[in-house]
Formats: C-alpha cells, sequence, structure tokens
C-alpha cells in the first residue's frame, strides 16, 4: 500500500494520549513506518511503558508528559520534539462520567482535554508545519457522538461536536493554502475496546468491538485514500447504519421533528424502518 506522504520514514509523528488505546496503537504503527514518534500522556508508568515498547522495536522515541488542555503544556511539546511534525494526531480523550447536571469542574475537565486539547494541538503545531512547507498531515480524533449527540455524555458529545467543526475548519484552511501540502484528517472510531472502554467496566472485548489496530489500519488506509471523514464501522454497525443514522439526525432539523428524535417513543417506529431498510 501507498501511504499518505506524512507518513514516511525518517518524519516526526506527535501522537496525544500515546499511552494508551487508539493512540498507543497509532504510534506503533507510525514507528513501524520508520517514522520518529513523540508520544504525549499525562505522566505516569502507561507513558513510560508506551515509550520503553516502542523503543525496544528500535524506533526513536520520546515521550513527554503532556497535559493537553495546557497550552504551555502543548507549547513545551512543540520545543521538545524539535523540527516541524511530518503527522501530529490530536487524540487525548475522556468521558469522565459527564453528564448535562455534572458539576462545573467535570464539564470543564472533558472541555478542556477533548475540545481545547485539539485547539492547542493545532495552534501549537501548524503554523511551523505551514512554514516547513512539506507533506504534513493533521489527525483529529472525533467520535460519532459528535454527529449523532445521543442522551447521555452531554459534555462528552459538546467536545466532539466542536472538534468535527474545528478539524473541518481547518481542512478547508490548509487546502487553500500554497501548494496544499498539509491535509486535516477527522477519524470517526466506531466501538474500539481500549481504556476508554474499560474505564466504563467492559472487563474484555466485546465481540462488538473493533481493536485499536484495526481501527488505526482502518485509518491509515483512508488516509491513503485522502479521505477526511475516516467513519470506522466496528463489528456491530456497519457503514450503512452509521450513513442512516447520520441522516436521521441531520432529518431532524429539515423534517421539524422534536430534538434527538432518534430516541423519542412517537418515532421509534419511524427510526427503526429508515435503518433497517
Ligand atoms: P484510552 O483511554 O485508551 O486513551 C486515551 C488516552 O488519553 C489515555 O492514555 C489518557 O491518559 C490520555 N489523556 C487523557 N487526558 C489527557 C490529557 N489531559 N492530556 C494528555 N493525555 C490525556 O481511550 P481511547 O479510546 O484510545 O481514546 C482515544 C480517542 O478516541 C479519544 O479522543 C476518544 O474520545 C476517542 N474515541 C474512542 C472510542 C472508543 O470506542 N474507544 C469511540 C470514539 C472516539
Amino acid at each position: 500500500m501507498i501511504h499518505h506522504p506524512a507518513i514516511r520514514k525518517g518524519g516526526t509523528a506527535i501522537v496525544t494520549g500515546a499511552a494508551s488505546g487508539i493512540g498507543l496503537a497509532a504510534a506503533k504503527r507510525f514507528a513501524a513506518a520508520g517514522m520518529r514518534i513523540v508520544l504525549a500522556d499525562l505522566p505516569g508508568e502507561a507513558l513510560e511503558t508506551a515509550r520503553a515498547e516502542i523503543g525496544a522495536t528500535g524506533a526513536e522515541v520520546l515521550a513527554r508528559p503532556t497535559d493537553v488542555g495546557r497550552r504551555e503544556d502543548m507549547e513545551a511539546l512543540r520545543e521538545a520534539a524539535g523540527d516541524a511534525p511530518a503527522l501530529v494526531m490530536l487524540n487525548a480523550g475522556i468521558e469522565a462520567g459527564g453528564r448535562l447536571f455534572s458539576d462545573d469542574a467535570t464539564w470543564r475537565r472533558i472541555l478542556d482535554t477533548n475540545l481545547w486539547g485539539v485547539v492547542n494541538g493545532i495552534q501549537a503545531f501548524v503554523p511551523a508545519m505551514i512554514e516547513a512547507g512539506e507533506p504534513a498531515a493533521i489527525i483529529v480524533t472525533g467520535s460519532k457522538q459528535g454527529i449523532t449527540t445521543p442522551p447521555g455524555n452531554t459534555p462528552y458529545n459538546v467536545s466532539k461536536a466542536g472538534v468535527k467543526v474545528i478539524a473541518e475548519a481547518l481542512a478547508h484552511d490548509l487546502r487553500g493554502r500554497d501548494g496544499a501540502t498539509i491535509s486535516a484528517h477527522l477519524l470517526i472510531p466506531g466501538f474500539v475496546y481500549t481504556g476508554l472502554t474499560r474505564a466504563r467496566g467492559v472487563a474484555e472485548k466485546p465481540d462488538g468491538a473493533w481493536t485499536p489496530e484495526e481501527t488505526v489500519e482502518f485509518m491509515i488506509e483512508a488516509m491513503a485514500r485522502g479521505d477526511f471523514y475516516i467513519l470506522c464501522p466496528d463489528n456491530e454497525t456497519t457503514r450503512e447504519q452509521d450513513e442512516r443514522r447520520i441522516a436521521w439526525a441531520a432529518g431532524d432539523v429539515i423534517e421539524n421533528r422534536p430534538a434527538l428524535s432518534r430516541w423519542h417513543p412517537d418515532f421509534a417506529e419511524a427510526f427503526r424502518q429508515s435503518t433497517s431498510q
């Protein structure tokens, strides 16, 4: 397979949330492609273990304790990483049990990490990448919950709806620049068995979930095709089902249905029919 030109031997890949799950699998995959890896995650044993594991493969790897929600941490990460990166994956994310009526601190923690982490990453890294003028890529990890916004994890949904908007604006900005050498991508994972799933109390990979490695392989193939929206299926949800769910959510506005009508008892049958065709 021919990779996206950002995935190249000797180029630097910076991954946030790299000590676990999708970020760790991506860092390993970029290392296997011969890239120099900068792992950014909260300080702790998981980050050190990730550094040791990837270092043991012979890859050049730097681990940098970083709280993505803090601009100064992201700027220190840029300094530590050296030259402009070929690839930045802004992937750190938490659910933290946030609900609509969660306290201020919970809302802020989720938005600081999931939303500000992406803003901070883009503002810290992208200007130097534009300046370098080399082929490069920025991947932002979003979520289907940022598109269909199901009831429940409202702060998480808000953060993921926000990063979709930010990634779209970034893609638009970058394609209008000289040479358009840098691309942006929105990774929209399906159900993936990771630390985030384990934090919900799920002790073993459910059959319906993909592994982080499957998700990353799908992402690499989509990037090679030049896809912006990397909408991943999993073992229980097909692309066709996702398409109908997304169309239904957009249809709420167009059809003037009640908010989140997919979960409204009066619309249960209509939704079921629309997604079972
Ligand atoms: P994970 O919990 O295995 O990995 C997330 C990593 O982010 C952890 O290592 C954690 O320490 C790190 N992190 C948390 N707060 C941080 C901060 N302030 N600064 C730096 N690092 C921080 O979870 P997973 O699933 O690999 O999550 C990766 C991304 O994928 C997240 O953005 C998540 O929202 C997204 N996602 C995951 C899905 C799933 O089913 N697992 C589905 C849709 C999206």
